[in-house]
């Protein structure tokens, strides 16, 4: 199981166990479903609401998490988080290329993690 720690400096820190292995459950879903207030709109990758920082727990590599998927690669261009160079070297090294996730979008991998929210 991964443990998924929540922190903002509105709230108090939470950590939570997700489903190791479901490559479904996104960020967004699993804060829902422990009551974790992190902003969202669109839920499809559309409005940039609920843009979150991932990192690993340990700090010394960057999350898995997956690669983006185009709709978080869109966004995350519009609002500069990321440059298009970054996403071509995205597709060769099969890894995300920032910490700058959208919530609604990033699937939860067997991996420890730290998402704090509010980003902006
Ligand atoms: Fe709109 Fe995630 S809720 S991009």
């Amino acid at each position: 199981m991964a443990l998924i720690t929540f922190s903002s400096p509105m709230h108090k820190d939470k950590t939570v166990y997700a489903v190791a292995g479901s490559h479904t459950q996104t960020i967004l879903a699993l804060a829902k479903e422990h009551h974790i207030p992190i902003d969202f709109g669109c839920q499809e990758g559309n409005c940039g609401t609920c843009l979150v920082k991932v990192s690993s727990v340990d700090g010394k590599r960057r999350p898995m998490g997956g690669p983006l998927n185009p709709r978080e690669v869109a966004a995350l261009l519009e609002f500069g988080h990321i440059t298009k160079a970054e996403v071509e070297q995205m597709y060769v090294d099969d890894i995300p290329p920032t910490q700058w996730r959208l919530a609604c979008q990033m699937i939860v991998r067997d991996e420890d993690i730290l998402v704090e929210y509010p980003s902006k």
